[in-house]
């Protein structure tokens, strides 16, 4: 999608559609006073009879029929003006794209970024929104279905002063933006694609498109350091595990914050098999491994002034012959010992092991992001991700990022006493709990593993695909985390 910063007056500038935002509760807003007066007192009248409300996402067509430029208005409604967010502006954008897309139309101009916080949040949040809902995935469709992606999308600017400002919103927004759409394409894609050699490979390419270090490394080092919980999770497949590293730093000296990223790249359960029905769905378990490549190659394309580390072991959970089983007893990196109860709960040995790798780079946090638990989606359903931590502002600042970003964030505690559901007869931990208070067994058992290093734990389960398809973020793969993960790294700058 092409992004043009337009200025001049959008009722003179001739487009396929011309997007106008609109109040609830204020008719007066830019351009609507103005467009009634053209069409004769037309958006007068759709007010009066309510047949367009402005309320939030509410859209109506209008054709102009030669009294303006453009072919079409899509009048499209903000809600109350008091209540506009930047999230509601990438709401109205994406609800503008969809349905531009379903009629066929390629070309929006847009006058919808009008001012939720700064101005170059207003038109980040437009471009973002747009930009997320222009997406759909097709590599594997050899016959077109009608996806119709906007091809040019448009923006005026108040003048020519703030063509510049407006054009680096755009440039920011759009390497974010294409960061997702890397992270979804990831997590769309079938396991037998994403094997954890696959995931190694765009380490390797990214590092070399986007100038981050990287470094893969294979089972026999892993053997070598006694990642025995990760190597376990790995055995019951052929596919070779793999712990990709990437690197930026552009400060020397200063501790980095370190990511790591669940790569599960296709989750049978393992001996303690899942059930047959939606199976599989279980090749989005490595979405926390998407989300911090991609995460990765923003702050690399941002340049931004901070280091950051990212980590992803990756592996395959299956049932072969020398898988791993329950009743197996490990020994971690770290040296505690590990009874496996439920081989299905691999999500934390391969993390457990990761984060303590990360230990080696001093990182002033360690923020690591899983599809780690059914019981998240029990808890807080597929509207926020799960946020534990032992480290309250490194959480208040995820969960400013989450409010910012639209990707929301819901703590739950971690009282020591949550510990006890994890204790075994014969380890220092079992690798599952019970059926109570999944999520949170699940963090108990990571936090073991980070010292008294600041930490916080992200569980997208439940929010790394989406079922039905919202206003940005179509039915699939969501791509959450990136804009979160950015957006955190950015306020640190
Ligand atoms: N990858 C799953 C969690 C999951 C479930 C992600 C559904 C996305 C959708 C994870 O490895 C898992 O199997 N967790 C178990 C933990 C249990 C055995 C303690 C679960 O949630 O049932
Ligand atoms: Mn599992
Ligand atoms: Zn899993």
């Amino acid at each position: 999608m092409i992004v043009d910063v337009i200025s001049g007056n959008p009722l003179q500038y001739e487009s396929q559609v011309l997007a106008l935002g609109c109040f609830e509760d204020d008719r007066s807003a830019l351009l609507i006073p103005e467009l009634n007066e053209v069409l004769g007192g037309l958006i007068e009248r759709l007010y009066i009879q309510g047949e367009f409300t402005g309320g939030l996402n509410k859209t109506t067509f209008i054709h102009s029929l030669g009294n303006l430029p453009s072919e079409r208005i899509l009048l499209v409604g903000l809600g109350q003006k008091d209540a506009l967010t930047c999230d509601r502006l990438r709401q109205v954008a994406g609800t503008v794209v969809q349905l531009a897309r379903a009629k066929g139309i390629t070309e929006v101009a847009s006058m919808i970024h009008l001012q939720a916080g700064t101005m170059e949040e207003g038109v980040a949040a437009t471009i973002e929104g747009a930009m997320l809902a222009n997406y759909s995935f097709n590599r594997y469709r050899t016959k077109k279905k009608g996806e119709n992606p906007i091809e040019r999308f448009s923006i005026f600017a108040p003048g020519p002063d703030h063509v510049p400002l407006y054009e680096k919103a755009v440039t920011e927004t759009r390497i974010i933006s294409e960061a997702v759409l890397f992270a979804r394409d990831m997590v769309s894609q079938p396991s037998n694609v994403v094997t954890p050699p696959f995931l190694a490979e765009e380490g390797i390419e990214m590092a070399d498109v986007f100038g981050l270090g990287c470094r893969i490394i294979e089972q026999e080092e892993m053997e070598q350091l006694g990642m025995d919980a990760l190597l376990a999770v790995s055995r019951g497949s052929r596919q070779p595990p793999k712990l990709i590293v990437l690197e930026h730093l552009p400060n020397r000296g200063e501790r980095p914050v370190v990511l790591v990223g669940k790569g599960v790249t296709f989750d049978s359960g393992g001996i303690s098999l899942k059930p047959r029905d939606g199976m599989e769905m279980m090749k989005t378990d490595m979405a926390g491994a998407a989300a911090v490549m991609a995460t990765l190659r923003t702050v690399a394309a941002l340049r931004l002034p901070l280091n950051v580390v990212g980590i992803i072991p990756a592996v395959e959970n299956l049932p072969g012959g020398s898988a791993y089983k329950p009743g197996d007893v490990l020994c971690s990196m770290s040296g505690q010992t590990i009874e496996i109860v439920n081989t299905d709960a691999e999500g934390r040995l391969i993390l457990c092991d990761a984060m303590w790798y990360a230990r080696r780079y001093e990182p002033r946090a360690i923020i690591d992001i899983a599809t780690l638990t059914g019981a998240c989606t029990v808890a807080l359903g597929t509207v926020a991700t799960g946020l534990l931590g032992n480290d309250m502002d490194l959480k208040h600042l995820l969960s400013q990022a989450g409010e910012a970003t639209g990707e929301r964030v819901w703590e739950l505690p971690l009282w020591e006493e949550y510990g006890e559901l994890m204790k075994s007869d014969i380890a220092d931990m079992k690798n599952a709990g019970g059926a109570t208070a999944g999520t949170i067994s699940a963090g108990w058992f990571l936090l073991q593993f980070v010292g008294d290093t600041s930490w916080a734990h992200l569980d997208i389960a439940g929010t790394a695909w989406e079922e039905k398809g919202r206003a940005y973020v179509p039915k699939g793969a969501s791509g959450v985390g990136v804009r979160l993960l950015v957006e955190y790294l950015r306020s640190r700058c």
